[in-house]
């Protein structure tokens, strides 16, 4: 397969130096290790070693969902770490159909990994309060073709949840307790909520009004990664780790 104008590619020299960019006549990326244009990547094909004006290699490669949402988006609000995406998407069995309410968008990530696992025939329903958030989620999922599996909502999800017969709503924002009622007048029967929150308050809080509104299968859990370096008779964990991002809590509507 070969590069078209407009494709999304990922530029890979190594683990910390990756570039993701949407290709365009005319632009030029500009590395550490000199230039990279874009112009002459047009036609290539997918595994070619592209060079810079300093004569450094990169590897040109299509991006994965990963690459796409945690290299080539703007942030602008904490987004959700994969680690907890990746468990998040499993608990609320998000898959090829399905219709997931989301709060709030902020950057759009997590609505981005929900778009791709839905498409092409679900839909994610994503609210949000902060327009300027909406814009730039608007933004990122354009980049990567997957706004129109996303209905962008500029409203307080407390004030009420607009679809119905959903399969899973999923929270990240602080009081996720104030929508646990929306929820479970939203989700068909067996669907599953879910809220990823940093502190063990909002997770006793959300819990109990949780189970006070019926909902079962009520579970809390936190996900610990921990990187390692490679090196011949020598690997072992990385020194350094993010020790805490968020605990999850989910539960399903009877
Ligand atoms: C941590 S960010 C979400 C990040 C997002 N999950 C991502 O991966 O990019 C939390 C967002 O929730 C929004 N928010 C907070 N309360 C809200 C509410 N009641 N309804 C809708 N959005 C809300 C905030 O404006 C903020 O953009």
């Amino acid at each position: 397969m070969h590069v078209r104008e407009g494709d999304i590619i990922l530029l890979y020299r190594s683990l910390k130096r990756k570039f993701v960019v949407k290709v365009e006549k005319g632009r030029d990326i500009h590395t550490d290790l000199g230039v990279i244009r874009l112009s002459n990547v047009i036609g290539l094909p997918y595994g070619s070693r592209v060079k810079t004006h300093l004569g450094e290699e990169f590897i040109l490669l299509k991006p994965s969902i990963l690459d796409a949402v945690y290299i080539g988006f703007k942030r602008k609000t904490q987004v959700i770490y994969p680690k907890d995406a990746a468990y998040i998407i499993l608990t609320a069995s998000v898959s090829s159909g399905s219709r997931v309410v989301e709060a709030g968008t902020g950057s759009g990530c997590l609505t981005a990994i929900l778009a791709y696992l839905v498409k092409p025939t679900g839909r994610v329903y994503s609210y949000e309060v902060r327009e300027e958030f909406l814009e730039v989620a608007k933004e990122n999922l354009n980049s990567v073709g997957l706004l129109d599996y996303v209905e962008l909502k500029l409203k307080d999800i407390r004030k009420g949840i607009d679809e119905d017969q959903i399969d899973a709503v999923i929270l990240d924002l602080p009081d996720p307790w104030n929508v646990v009622e929306h929820a479970r007048k939203c989700l068909r029967s067996g669907g599953v909520l879910v809220a990823f929150l940093p502190t063990i308050n909002q997770i006793e809080r959300t819990s109990i009004v949780l189970r006070d509104l019926g909902f079962i299968d009520i579970c809390v859990v936190e996900l610990l990664l921990r990187e390692y370096r490679v090196e011949r008779d020598s690997t072992r964990p990385k020194t350094l780790m993010v020790g805490h991002t968020g605990y999850i809590v989910s539960a399903r509507r009877p």
